[in-house]
């Protein structure tokens, strides 16, 4: 029977040469751009099944050129964040959600299948062994991030028989450089991030690539990152999707006098990226009470009527790398901008005060594990 992922069988080589750890400070540690100095890794042949996990001092992988992943991007990832707490221990946050997406978007690449359990265990033995990277400063954590590579050197488009699987960690503070202030995004209506029957909702390298250029012109115009908006043949300017990196929110008061107020995000209808952050808003939200809390579909012009009226009250992304990101503009391709409202003392005061937090179910993902 070939072998799957085994915590039991995890061997661990420490590195000798361990490097000085960043300053924790937001303006000068760049997100994802120090690593630890260890890394899991195992790897995987059809018929044989996975290696024995092992971790080892971080460095360089070696492919063949042909190897699949180098030209039809078989690639699929994970973002988790691991939290050092007051009390010195280690929290990983709904872990499992992310096990089982990685599972899922391994599926849809023909990447192997693995124990979701004993993986996870390993991802805690690597925390363990790097413990001294979890930040213990408030706004920062390690942000962890599991890949999965084609490795079968082939120039035929077939499915997977090697495969690699990798895990690193980046002790990270606020993902955008501005830090948690709030940003413009870039209205892009030209180019698709995702499409109905395509893989929007799957966390695969090629959905990341194609949208850093779209990044790139929208920054021209003061705009961090870019809402997509996928035109669909409606005339009702179209559909509002996530961002590059972000699911996204929107809080609209209902028409009418007193209307009710409604937080809106995209359904999961396989153009948006199931995000752990996401559903934890939604159920949060969901638990506070005084609002409608809808999943469903949004036509731009919808967004552009509540602005224009006064109603369209807050809008923010979410994601593990950027945890909760408040926007304050949208611009749009004429370079017109709907300016969103931002209340920084509300802010503070929510953030102080979350309602009715004691009816909230615990989602915290579990214990925290153990050091030793
Ligand atoms: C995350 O939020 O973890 C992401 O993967 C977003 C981005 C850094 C790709």
């Amino acid at each position: 029977l070939p072998s799957d992922i085994r915590y039991e069988d995890l061997v661990i080589t420490r590195s000798k040469h361990l490097q000085v750890k960043p300053k924790l400070d937001a303006t000068t540690l760049k997100f994802g751009a120090v690593y630890s100095d260890h890394m899991l890794q195992a790897s995987w042949k059809d018929g044989l099944g996975w290696t024995a996990p092992s971790i080892d001092p971080l460095g360089p992988i070696s492919l063949h050129p042909c190897a699949q992943v180098l030209h039809y991007a078989v690639e699929c990832f994970e973002g988790m964040k691991c939290y050092k707490g007051k009390d010195g221990r280690l929290r990983l946050f709904r872990p499992d959600m992310n096990m089982d997406r990685l599972a899922r978007s391994a599926a849809r690449l023909t990447l192997p299948h693995f124990d979701k359990v004993e993986l996870l265990e390993c991802i805690k033995e690597l925390l363990r062994v790097e413990r001294d990277w979890v930040p213990d400063k408030e706004g920062f954590s390690v942000y962890i991030r599991p890949t999965m590579i084609g490795t079968h050197p082939f120039l035929g488009v077939g499915p997977t028989r090697e495969a690699l699987l990798f895990v690193v960690l980046s002790p990270v503070g606020p993902y955008f450089p501005s830090g948690l202030k709030p940003i413009k995004l870039y209205v892009e209506t030209q180019n698709v991030r995702a499409f109905p029957g395509g893989v929007g909702d799957k966390k695969i390298g090629g959905n990341y690539a194609p949208t850093i250029l779209p990044q790139l012109n929208g920054s021209h115009l003061g705009c961090s990152q870019v809402l997509f908006v996928l035109q669909d043949g409606n005339s009702t300017g179209g559909l509002v999707g996530e961002s590059g990196s972000m699911n996204m929110f929107f809080l609209i008061r209902q028409e009418g006098k007193d209307g009710d107020l409604e937080l809106v995000t995209p359904p999961l209808d396989g153009l948006i990226l199931p995000g752990v952050t996401r559903d934890t808003v939604l159920t949060l939200a969901r638990g506070f009470g005084g609002m409608k809390v809808s999943e469903r579909p949004l036509r731009f012009d919808e967004l552009e009527r509540a602005a224009e009226t006064g109603r369209l009250l807050e809008v923010f992304g979410t994601g593990t790398a950027c945890m909760i990101q408040p926007v304050m503009g949208l611009v749009k391709k004429d370079h017109t901008e709907i300016a969103i409202p931002f209340n920084e003392e509300a802010a503070k005061y929510w953030l102080a005060k979350p309602p009715g937090i004691a009816a909230l179910p615990d989602l915290s993902g579990g214990e925290p594990f153990s050091l030793c």
